[in-house]
């Protein structure tokens, strides 16, 4: 084995040790990293320091690299693929509507297929805030009640980018909103059957109501469901020291970002691979 794996949570997370880093680009290791992260959804590796080389490398060994955004393929930018996660404006031209992450969410929920799993370095973290929190949607579902299981298996939801920038926004713009409705929304069953046979919830701030239930009774299943994945015992919190990378899986993991302050310079540099599983 080239790399030594620790467990971290009860139902998620686990801290990654490479034992040679000059391994970290080998067919072998990125097996085994894969491995872990399917077992795993969220993995640690404490301080390694990824310039974006590196990151993008290291990301292309894990899988088919996400180029975001039409400013990150400005010529001159030799790193389309590496998107900065900040809130300041001059790093990021979206940080505005990056906000959205301070509430639970799925990457890409409302696209057919999410994104497989991302990737962050730490380049600068907050003096206070800005941990990251991660909830395995795959323990979720496990703990269900039986009953629960088969009543939520024909349940669908409609997740939109409306209901994911309301919390951010409650009193937005005719001009808003109008942006917001033209991305379209999505129809998703509530339970994600994997091709490797698992199941886990799909939920998070981008979940706007239930097909075939009043509009109240539809929030009230999303938050309570919300409320039970996101509990304690089902959550990893990281909290960032520069260098730390940590990968997630996002098929089978609910994230946020704890709050910190806007004017902090926490910046995190992010890789992303593209999803190959539709929500089905
Ligand atoms: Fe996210």
């Amino acid at each position: 084995m080239n790399i030594s794996v620790t467990k971290l949570g009860k139902h998620i997370g686990a801290e990654v040790t490479v034992r040679n880093t000059a391994a970290l680009y080998d067919e072998q290791t990125a097996r085994e990293v894969l491995d872990a992260l399917e077992e795993h959804t969220v993995l640690v590796f404490r301080e390694l320091h990824l310039d974006d080389a590196a990151q993008v490398a290291f990301s292309r060994k894990l899988g088919e690299v996400v180029i975001l955004g039409s400013s990150a393929a400005r010529p001159g930018n030799p790193y389309p693929e590496i998107f900065k996660v900040t809130l300041n404006k001059d790093d990021n031209r979206i940080a505005e509507y990056l906000k959205g992450t301070f509430f639970w969410h799925i990457d890409g929920a409302t696209d057919e297929i999410p994104t497989k799993a991302t990737l962050l370095t730490a380049r600068r973290i907050a003096d206070d805030g800005g941990d990251t929190e991660f909830a395995s949607t795959y323990a979720a579902y496990e703990e269900l009640s039986a009953e629960d299981k088969q009543r939520f298996e024909r349940v669908r939801v409609v997740h939109s980018l409306e209901a994911s920038q309301r919390p951010v926004r409650p009193n937005p713009s005719a001009e808003e909103v109008k942006a917001w409705r033209a991305r379209p929304p999505r129809e998703h069953p509530l339970v994600w059957t994997h091709r490797s046979g698992r199941k886990s919830l799909v939920l998070g701030v981008t979940a706007s109501h239930v097909v075939g239930m009043s509009e109240a009774e539809g929030r009230a299943l999303l938050d309570r469901l919300l409320e039970w994945a996101t509990r304690p015992d089902f959550v990893y919190r990281h909290h960032w020291r520069v260098g730390d990378l940590v990968i997630w899986d996002n098929r089978g993991a609910l994230h946020r970002a704890l709050p910190y302050d806007f004017d902090s310079p926490r910046l995190m540099h992010r890789t992303t691979l593209v999803g190959d599983e539709p929500i089905q």
